[in-house]
């Protein structure tokens, strides 16, 4: 299946489309180009997380029959994870504008194969589930990403100790157990990747598992409590211990998926680079602590309101020093977007990145728009300026991307933001979106 601004042909293995109207309309756009705007005014509905729906489409392989899940945000990654799911015989329709309608039949086959891994890393997520389902599964081994290594040592070696026997030959991960048996695992870092899988496999293991230095992001929260909803028995949800009671019996459900916390930190930062006043719709600010923190003491003014949360940026910011963190610190994926607010900034912020040893690359872009940023180790060196030239630059992935249309909206002159698919990967219509809140954003 090709992207394309229509519906495409369905095929065995496409997602189905209930009804045309809900067709998603995946764009290939590859050029988006910003002009120079104002001030951003108005209100912006926040979609469903995408690291929260991926996990919960590689769940529904876990129990046999109908799942409905709504808010599900159309963006490229959400096709691909459907066509993993189509691959492996479960049938997938788009029921509503957000709605997927996912029907899992009592026969899979467990195997996520090269070409379509490759298009999408959390296809590794299927590795766990695949495995407690089927007694044996195949996912192809994802490759590093353009921001660096990505091991998967931690999913592996965590499913070894629940009793699975793992061959990794010729990029293909193999995995083999008669049954799971639950255990205590310690991970060496709170892998959010490697804390879903277990929690996938842990739910039909026998006994009891326990997972201490666990991922805390809201996206783990609202797995856990899609398995709960399964009839399955996780406790300490929220902490960095969980608790998974094994069982045979898990079965479909309805649920929706939470609000999508980095697309709120991307609104938020196109905010404090363009000024204005918005209302983000949806947004939880519970999600959001150390990123309205920091953006507070950067002088921006946000809070909570009855749907969402209001956030106003009605001077040039200040700049300050921010570190990522796993959660509930400020998240890696809002780097490159803090980098492009602190090139706008008045003063010299310093943004230290503890995730992901090699997301650097769109700093060189940002210098091509006059940014002045050096970078040393994990260490970002950011003096701010007070407008950038517009200019053509490349995003090698979703989050560079997104900061470098950001970027623009300060930038004197066009900014043509190369490799923006990256940007429908992971983002709900974001042209449209700050497009209704006054800027001007065109597909090329
Ligand atoms: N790590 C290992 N071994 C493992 C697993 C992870 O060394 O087996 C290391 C990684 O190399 C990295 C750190 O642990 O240095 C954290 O990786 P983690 O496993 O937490 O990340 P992930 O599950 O691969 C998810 C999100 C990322 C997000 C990170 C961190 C999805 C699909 N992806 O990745 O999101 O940056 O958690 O919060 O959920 C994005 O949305 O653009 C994105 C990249």
């Amino acid at each position: 299946m090709t992207i394309s601004d229509t519906p495409p042909e369905v095929t065995a293995s496409s997602p189905q489309y209930a009804s045309p109207q809900y067709a998603p309309q995946f764009l290939d756009t590859q050029i988006l180009e910003v002009h120079p705007g104002g001030r951003l005014e108005g209100e912006v509905l926040i979609s469903g997380a995408k690291n929260s729906v991926l996990k919960i489409m590689a769940a529904t392989t876990l129990a046999t029959g109908r799942f409905i899940i709504s808010n599900v945000p159309r963006i490229t990654d959400v096709r691909y994870m459907a066509e993993l799911l189509a691959e492996i015989g479960c049938e997938v329709t788009w029921s509503g504008l957000n709605e997927l309608t996912i029907d899992t039949p009592s026969e899979i086959t467990p195997v996520a194969p090269y070409d379509l891994v490759t298009k999408l890393r959390a296809s590794i997520s299927l590795l766990g589930p695949l495995l407690a389902r089927c007694a044996e599964a195949e996912v192809a081994l994802p490759g590093g990403d353009d921001f660096g290594p990505r091991p998967v040592d931690m999913h592996l070696k965590a499913l070894e100790e629940l009793g699975a026997e793992i061959t990794v030959e010729h990029g293909i991960i193999s995995a083999k157990a008669s049954h799971l048996t639950g255990t205590r695992l310690v991970l060496e870092f709170p892998s959010v990747g490697a804390t879903e899988n277990i929690l996938m496999a842990a739910v039909r293991a026998k006994g009891v598992t326990v997972i201490e230095n666990a991922a805390r992001e809201p996206e783990i929260a609202d797995l856990a409590s899609c398995l709960a909803q399964m009839g399955a028995t996780v406790s300490g949800v929220g902490t960095s211990t969980l608790v998974v009671e094994g069982t045979d019996e898990l079965w479909p459900v309805e649920r929706a998926v939470i609000p999508d916390r980095i697309e709120v930190s991307t609104f938020l930062a196109a905010l404090g680079i363009a000024g204005g006043e918005i209302l983000l719709r949806n947004a939880r600010h519970s999600h959001l602590d150390m990123v309205v923190r920091k953006l507070g003491e950067m002088e921006m003014r946000i809070s909570p309101s009855s749907n969402g949360l209001w956030a106003m940026c009605d001077r040039r910011l200040r700049a300050v020093d921010v570190s990522t963190l796993p959660y509930p610190g400020v998240p890696t994926d809002m780097k490159p977007l803090l980098v492009a607010l602190l090139a706008h900034a008045d003063g010299v912020g310093i943004v230290t990145e503890n995730l992901f040893a090699g997301r650097f690359r769109y700093v060189d872009e940002l210098v091509r728009m006059g940014a002045d940023i050096r970078y040393e180790g994990q260490h970002v060196i950011v003096r701010g300026k007070e407008r950038l030239s517009g200019a053509p630059v490349q995003g090698h992935d979703i989050r560079a991307a997104a900061a470098l249309l950001a970027a623009g909206l300060g930038a004197e002159g066009i900014t043509e933001v190369h490799g923006a698919q990256h940007i429908d990967r992971g983002y709900e219509d974001f042209a449209g979106k700050l497009n209704a809140l006054g800027a001007e954003v065109v597909r090329r």
